[in-house]
């Protein structure tokens, strides 16, 4: 059964879904964002067989779920929004399994994915929630199977408050989004409790690469590279936390 928040959030992202893409995806820095986390994503995934059963939680407009299918998986994509998967599903032309259901309630037995990915999803949560989901993930995951999960980078959000804040403003109108930062060290520490080992984390973007966008992307591409690892890491926007089900 559908719960309060879940309802609330279907509303949002089924108005929302009409500009996702084009706002998140299309702009100067959203292409570079875009590049940046598929460059890491395709680094993490390729050891994979393409044989692998992977799923991707909250799928949204499918630029995850799109990659998986150009890098040659026949990933399952979920989404609570029909909206949102709708542009999923043309994206992908026949070559995912597309479902809607909630994340705190995947419908698969335990242990049946390789592989599970969720993207710029668990920043809607409050910590005692991410962990839930955490929970769920891991249990339709198999023993030694990859979890890829990314965050909201709580340092970033306070070093760069200034820039930050005129990005939203002109971007958005906003001050601020309305999101759960994550600490990097924090949120390994909780997954390792939760049984997840050989955790690596990179960094990925950071609005105020969109300096250096003005002038060349090739630029940019090159010192957002830089972010993914220490000690530039702490001003990426997300991070992204791979690491291995344990026995
Ligand atoms: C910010 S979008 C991210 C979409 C996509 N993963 C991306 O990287 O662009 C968040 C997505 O989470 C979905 N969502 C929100 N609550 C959910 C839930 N409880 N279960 C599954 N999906 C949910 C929304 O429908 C929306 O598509």
């Amino acid at each position: 059964m559908e719960n309060l928040e879940s309802k609330r959030y279907k509303e949002f992202y089924s108005l929302e879904s009409r500009h996702y893409h084009a706002l998140r995806y299309e702009t100067l820095y959203g292409r570079l964002f875009q590049s940046l986390h598929h460059y890491v994503l395709r680094e993490v995934l390729d050891p994979l067989t393409r044989q692998a059963k992977v799923l991707e939680v909250a799928c949204g407009t499918g630029h995850i779920t799109k990659l998986f299918v150009d890098m040659g998986f026949r990933p399952v994509a979920c989404d609570l929004t029909p909206q949102m998967m709708h542009q999923a599903r043309a994206r992908c032309q026949g070559l995912s399994l597309f479902l809607e259901t909630d994340a705190f309630q995947l419908p698969f037995p335990n242990g049946i994915f390789d592989a599970l990915i969720s993207t710029r999803f668990l920043h809607l949560f409050p910590h005692e929630q991410q962990q839930l989901l955490f929970v769920e993930m891991l249990r339709v995951l198999r023993p030694g199977g990859l979890l890829v999960v990314d965050f909201d980078n709580f340092f970033s959000r306070w070093l760069l408050a200034v820039p930050f804040l005129i990005y939203n403003l002109i971007r958005y109108h906003r001050v601020a989004p309305d999101s759960i930062y994550n600490r990097i060290k924090a949120t390994e520490k909780t997954l390792n409790k939760l049984g997840v080992n050989e955790t690596l984390c990179y960094g990925i973007g950071g609005t105020h690469l969109v300096v250096p966008c003005w002038f060349s992307q090739n630029l940019a591409f090159f010192l957002g590279l830089k972010h993914q690892r220490k000690p530039l890491r702490c001003l990426a926007e997300q991070f992204i936390i791979c690491g291995r089900k344990g026995p």
